[in-house]
C-alpha cells in the first residue's frame, strides 16, 4: 500500500457528487451499487453507525484523510463519527458512541473492523473487487458481455489479486502482468482460465484494463481507442491526460474502496 498525499484527497468532499455523476455515466450504477455487487450483496442493506479514527503511528496522520473517509461514508447515508481522539482513545470513543464499525489506517494497512462483531474488511481487497466490478458493469453498459473477454490486470499486489479473482468469477479472462514476472505467474496459477504476460504489457492489444500498479502516466493516448475501458485504482493514475481524453478511465483515489469496505462489513454482518 502506498501512502496517499494530502493533495490526492483534498477535493474529495467537495467533488463527491460530481464524481458520482461521472461514475454513473461510466458504469450505469452508483458507487454504492457497484460496491454491493463487488461483495455479493443483492438486497438493499441497512446502515449502522460507523467511526473513523485517526492513527498517529509511523509517518502520522494525512491531513484530511479521516474527513474524506467520513464524507464518503456520509455520501452513502452512513451515520459517521469522526473521532476527535486518536488511536486507542479514539477507539474507546467509537465504542462508547455505539458505533458498530470503525475505519482505521496506518502506513501499512487501511481496514475496517466491527466493534462487538467479528467482521473485517481490507482496503486493498475491497478496492480490487470494487474496481473490477466497475469495469465489468462499464463493459455491459457498452453492450459487451464480459464472458470470455480478456481483461489485462497490471500489478499483482493485493489490489490486483482481488481484482483478478473478481474478473475470473465473472467468467472473463484475467491476463496478469507485473514488473515482477514471478508475481504475475504465481497469481495466474491460482486462477482458472488465467494467463500472465511479461512486463511491459503490450497495452494497445487490450481493450479492457485494470491498472493496479504504482506507476503514473504510462498508458498513453496511442495505447487506447474510444472503446478502451480502464479501471484505474493505482496511484498515481496510470493513464495520461491524452489516454483519459480518449478512453473511459474509471479512477478515484479512495471513494470506491471505502464504500466497498463498508458494504463488505455489512455483508458479513448479514450472513
Ligand atoms: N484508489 C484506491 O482507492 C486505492 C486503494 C488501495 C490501493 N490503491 C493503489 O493501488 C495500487 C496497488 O496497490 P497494492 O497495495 O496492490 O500495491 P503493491 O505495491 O502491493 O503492488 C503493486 C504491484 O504493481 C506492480 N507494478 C507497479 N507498476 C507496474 C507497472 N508499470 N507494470 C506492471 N506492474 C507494476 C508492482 O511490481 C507490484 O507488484 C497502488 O498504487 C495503491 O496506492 C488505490
Amino acid at each position: 500500500m502506498s501512502r496517499l498525499l494530502e493533495s490526492d484527497i483534498d477535493l474529495i468532499e467537495t467533488q463527491l457528487q460530481d464524481y458520482e455523476d461521472l461514475f454513473i455515466r461510466q458504469t450505469g450504477y452508483t458507487m454504492e451499487e457497484i460496491a454491493q455487487k463487488a461483495v455479493g450483496l443483492t438486497k438493499n442493506t441497512k446502515r449502522i453507525k460507523t467511526a473513523v479514527i485517526s492513527v498517529t503511528s509511523g509517518l502520522g496522520i494525512i491531513t484530511g484523510f479521516s474527513q474524506a473517509v467520513g464524507a464518503i461514508l456520509r455520501h452513502c447515508r452512513v451515520e459517521t463519527l469522526i473521532a476527535e481522539k486518536t488511536d486507542v482513545a479514539g477507539l474507546q470513543q467509537a465504542y462508547l458512541s455505539k458505533c458498530g464499525i470503525t475505519f482505521l489506517a496506518d502506513d501499512c494497512v487501511c481496514a475496517a473492523f466491527g466493534i462487538g462483531s467479528a467482521v473485517h474488511s481490507d482496503n486493498g481487497w475491497a478496492t480490487g473487487r470494487g474496481f473490477a466490478a466497475a469495469i465489468i458493469e462499464a463493459m455491459r453498459k457498452q453492450g459487451i458481455n464480459p464472458r470470455q473477454e480478456r481483461v489485462l490486470i497490471i500489478g499483482a499486489g493485493p489490489v490486483g489479486q482481488a481484482a483478478a479473482h473478481y474478473i475470473a468469477e465473472q467468467h472473463a479472462l484475467p491476463v496478469i502482468c507485473d514488473l515482477d514476472n514471478n508475481k504475475a505467474a504465481c497469481l495466474a496459477a491460482t486462477l482458472e482460465h488465467s494467463t500472465w504476460i511479461s512486463s511491459p504489457a503490450p497495452i494497445h492489444q487490450f481493450t479492457y484494463i485494470i491498472n493496479a500498479g504504482t506507476t503514473g502516466d504510462f498508458i498513453t493516448g496511442e495505447d487506447v481507442t474510444e472503446k478502451t475501458i480502464i479501471a484505474a485504482p493505482g496511484m498515481p493514475c496510470g493513464a495520461t491526460a491524452a489516454a483519459r481524453e480518449k478512453a473511459t478511465v474509471i479512477h478515484n483515489p479512495l471513494e470506491l474502496g471505502i464504500i466497498t469496505m463498508y458494504f463488505n462489513c455489512m455483508k458479513q454482518l448479514e450472513d
